[in-house]
């Protein structure tokens, strides 16, 4: 991923990306359907497919997905109507060298995140401004308990980020399941893996846009091109 400079719009990047992860549909599928613009370039690409006579069933991760889908067609499941979602296809705020991700700029990133995890393969899609040599420029959503705000922003304060509440405070952003968002400025997130374990150990933290080791598959629009990444297989993996 690293090293490469040349640039076409972000939106035809977008769109070229979304174009190749959504080749990879099959019918029958159960996918899981991202949130944010990336992602509904897909949608909208995975609704042409379904007018052509793909069988599909989508699984989606926000309520403006949902929305997108079923103008586009797409039939709907609950992660509770099927055993596994097959395929997940989503964007990122940030994706470094090592394929772990800052996800969660739209607010989305509870669901995103559960329905990744349902996921038999995650498929990222982004463009070439999303890819970074180190996590942590863009600010870390981090979803909290309304409750717990003031001492979970204490906590990330003294990990060292400037915590700013998402919507500020006279009128902040509640997501779908009814918690803030802290959007933590870190600039550069040394040891992401440690960072996440601390978050999750702070009581009100219900998660956070770190998505570590569930990536399976990037594809970067670049200019007129297209590069893939896969996560390769673990050394103990048969
Ligand atoms: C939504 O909550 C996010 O995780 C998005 O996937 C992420 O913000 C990328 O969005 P764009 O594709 O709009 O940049």
């Amino acid at each position: 991923m690293p090293g490469e400079t040349a640039r076409g719009s972000a939106e035809a990047e977008k769109r070229l990306a979304a174009a190749r992860a959504v080749e990879l549909v099959r019918d029958g599928m159960v996918v899981g359907l991202g949130t944010g613009s990336t992602a509904s370039e897909a949608i909208r690409l995975l609704g042409d497919r379904v007018k052509d006579g793909l069988r599909i069933r989508g699984v989606p991760t926000s309520e403006v997905t949902r929305k997108l889908a079923r103008e586009c067609g797409i039939p709907m499941v609950g992660l509770g109507d099927v055993p596994r979602v097959d395929v997940t296809i989503d964007g990122a705020d940030e994706i470094d060298p090592q394929m772990r991700l800052i996800k969660g700029g739209g607010g989305a990133l509870l669901r995103e995140k559960i329905v990744a995890s349902a996921s038999g393969m995650l498929i990222i899609i982004a463009d070439a401004s999303k890819v970074v040599q180190q996590l942590g420029a863009f600010p870390l959503p981090v979803e909290v308990v309304p409750f717990a705000l003031a001492p979970v922003k204490r906590a990330i304060e003294k990990l060292g980020a400037k915590v700013v509440l998402r919507g500020g405070d006279n009128a902040p952003y509640v997501t779908v399941d009814g918690h803030f968002i802290l959007d933590c400025a870190f600039k550069r997130i040394e040891e992401p893996e440690a960072l996440a374990a601390t978050l999750a150990a702070t009581p009100g933290v219900v998660d956070t846009g770190l998505f570590l080791g569930m990536a399976d598959m990037i594809v970067i629009g670049r200019a007129d091109q297209v590069k893939t990444y896969k996560r390769p297989k673990a050394q103990n993996q048969p």
